[in-house]
């Protein structure tokens, strides 16, 4: 449905330099991992962008093209330091202009945040400091040595500017070169190139000034730039205006703002726990210290947020990361007033950080087409099925979504008295409310889809028989599971996690949480957050070892705020009324005076449905938890590949 726009800022044309952009949003650079580990685009990665160009974005900027072979954070990069390299690229612009878009390369060298193993050699810096999150101490480069890195940097831009791209991006943020060099937590050199705001500004200054020398007076040059780093000791808002203003007499066309380096990577990357368009604020003080457009970034996640920032003066442009991950056709919903078919990112880093970090290329855990562009038959089918799905969790409504966009006639059971499953447990966690805004989602689609909900239902075999659907796509979830210890059963005071979330009726005084994986821990975190006195025991030497880093720090963080006691490597031997015993590094010790002991041990599929096989002969396919217990992220895609494989 067509509606008129209500974002007259967003949607009004404007320019970096001479280049005339549709309108207001960005997509910012992000690691993709598409490619073939040839330094090359790939097909997938070219169809990764011709999706965004077509969703509406004003201007797309590429993930981080190493200068030279040695600039490399990850087995797949994409580089721009040969001639070579020119026509492959020239063919991916080519086809992201046919599609309607914009593009803009980023261009970087890490610096000191890679490994010797990835860089070939000892990595560089601008002092001889490692990096508190890497493994490797960097060596300091000699002055001859950033002399030959500046011409790497202006050879890139031009081959850049030789392959078509329509602008230019210096990486001078999150902690690489760029960046090390103008900050005082990375730069502890004692001549031209360090010490001073100046001196540290030089290399910056002189990569820009390099570039423009190669690319000619009209070619735009964007600066993405640290407004903090977000240690202590590093880069202030205060800094980052001194340098926006160098930059800006230097020649550069767009500052583009970012924050925080690889040891605090929550400040690039801010998690859901983070306020949305937290450090949009520092945007605002750098564009009142320049006459150049300036963008602001970090979890500006939907279209009204975004319009206020520019009503308010605060940016030029809004630049999205993980929000075009989410709903690569943002531009395109809000322009036509669709705000509701937005997928909102919600800052869960487990599609996208998560996948790179692990080396998988990038996705996202809301929206499976993301990275996987060109994997699916989306084409509507030619045999309209009866289909059943049976469980309204994500993967069952997911599966649903899928199957009737492909055509079929889907019916949705679910046993409780609404959709969400345990996604909504997920969202009554602290600061993971913004989760249910993919709940309102897919309950939008379903709607809209026609797909006809049957809530309250307890789906059996016979039900199925008696409906007799051409396929059924088990979904029925998990339940949660104990491991046996002693006292465990006969004890009066257990809580389950999952219930105590669902019901969000909160008990009093001491609580004993069992299990510190990411649901123990978020519920430790629920349950101080509501004034109580919480102890978690984890088996594992760590507390919620499977979350993405940069929530885990946050979670972390959290719960040492509220003085919740973490006890890891430690066994729980014994449940009692008001007690445990606990063995830790074969010791054994005894915890007492709890009011309730909370138990998030782990989950089990559910099996009720197992026997249908015997009883029905059409087409079955079990997904999500039914299928195995698992994370968020493959249940989503499981219910989507389900729906789709009907
Ligand atoms: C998977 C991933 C890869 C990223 N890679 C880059 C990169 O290559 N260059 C860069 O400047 N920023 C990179 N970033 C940071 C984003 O561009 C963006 O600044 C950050 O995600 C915050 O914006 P958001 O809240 O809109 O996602 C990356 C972020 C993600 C999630
Ligand atoms: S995986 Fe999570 S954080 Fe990443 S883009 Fe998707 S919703 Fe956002």
């Amino acid at each position: 449905m067509e509606r008129s726009c209500q974002f007259a800022r967003l949607f009004e044309p404007a320019k970096i330099g001479n280049l005339e952009l549709k309108n207001r949003l960005i997509t910012t650079a992000m690691v993709t991992l598409l490619n073939d580990g040839d330094w090359l685009p790939s097909e997938r990665l070219t169809q990764y962008f011709e999706r965004k160009a077509r969703g509406g974005w004003g201007l797309i900027i590429t993930e981080d093209y190493s200068i030279c072979p040695e600039a490399k954070t990850f087995e797949k990069m994409l580089g721009l330091w040969s001639d070579d390299q020119i026509g492959p690229n020239a063919r991916m612009v080519e086809r992201v202009h046919a599609a309607g878009g914009k593009i803009c390369a980023q261009i970087f060298h890490p610096g000191r945040q890679t490994t010797q193993s990835l860089a070939g050699s000892t990595p560089v810096a601008p002092s001889a400091i490692r990096e508190p999150s890497m493994r490797d101490t960097p060596r300091a480069l000699k002055v001859e040595e950033i002399k030959e890195i500046i011409d790497l940097f202006a050879h890139a831009a031009l081959r850049a500017q030789k392959a078509g791209f329509d602008m230019v991006e210096i990486h001078g943020a999150h902690g690489y070169l760029v960046s090390e060099f103008f900050s005082p937590y990375a730069n502890k050199r004692l001549d031209q190139y360090g010490g001073s705001i100046t001196n540290r500004a030089r290399f910056a200054l002189e990569v820009v000034e390099a570039i423009r020398e190669k690319v000619g007076k009209d070619f735009p040059i964007s600066f993405r730039m640290n407004v903090t780093d977000g240690v202590e000791g590093g880069v202030t808002v205060e800094d980052a205006i001194v340098l926006a203003k160098l930059l800006e007499q230097q020649g550069v066309d767009l500052i583009n703002c970012s924050q925080g380096m690889y040891v605090s990577r929550e400040v690039i990357m801010p998690p859901t726990a983070v306020p949305p368009a937290k450090y949009a604020k520092n945007a605002a003080r750098i564009k009142r210290a320049v006459s150049i457009p300036v963008t602001a970034v970090g979890r500006i996640i939907d279209p009204n947020m975004a319009e206020a920032l520019l009503e308010t003066d605060q940016a030029d442009f809004i630049a999205m990361g993980r929000g075009c991950l989410a709903d690569p056709s943002f531009p395109k919903k809000a322009q036509t007033g669709n705000v509701e078919w937005i997928i909102q990112c919600i800052g869960c880093c487990q599609g996208c950080t998560g996948q790179i970090n692990t080396g998988n290329h990038v996705s996202c855990m809301l929206n499976p087409l993301t990275g996987f562009e060109s994997e699916y038959d989306l084409q509507p089918t030619e045999e309209r099925k009866k289909v059943m799905v049976v469980g309204g969790g994500i993967a069952g409504c997911e599966a649903a979504i899928a199957a009737a966009r492909k055509g079929h006639d889907v019916v949705l059971c679910e046993k409780s008295d609404s959709l969400g499953g345990q996604w909504l447990q997920a969202s009554i966690a602290l600061g993971k409310e913004g989760f249910s805004s993919f709940g309102a989602w897919q309950s939008n689609e379903l709607r809209e889809l026609g797909v006809e909900v049957r809530l309250e239902t307890d789906v059996t075999s016979d039900y199925i028989v008696q409906e007799d659907p051409d396929a059924v796509i088990v979904a029925t979830g998990s339940y949660s599971w104990c491991p046996p210890i002693p006292g465990l059963d006969e004890a009066s005071n257990i809580i389950d996690a999952r219930e105590l979330l669902t019901k969000g009726d909160c008990p009093t005084g001491k609580i004993a949480v069992l299990g510190g994986g990411l649901v123990g821990a978020e519920t430790a975190l629920y349950l101080a957050e509501h004034g109580c006195q919480v102890e978690i025991f984890e088996l594992l030497d760590e507390i919620a070892a499977e979350a993405i880093a940069a929530p885990r720090k946050l979670l972390l963080e959290s719960l040492r705020q509220r003085n919740v006691a973490m006890h890891v490597s430690s066994k729980v031997l014994q449940v009692g009324e008001d007690f445990l015993v606990v063995k830790h590094n074969e010791e054994q010790m005894l915890f007492n005076g709890f009011d309730h002991v909370v138990t998030a041990l782990g989950a089990r599929r559910n099996e009720e449905l197992d026997d249908l096989e015997s009883a029905y002969t059409g087409e079955i396919v079990f997904a999500g938890d039914a299928k195995q217990a698992k994370n968020a992220l493959g249940n989503i895609r499981e219910g989507f590949e389900a729906g789709l494989a009907v």
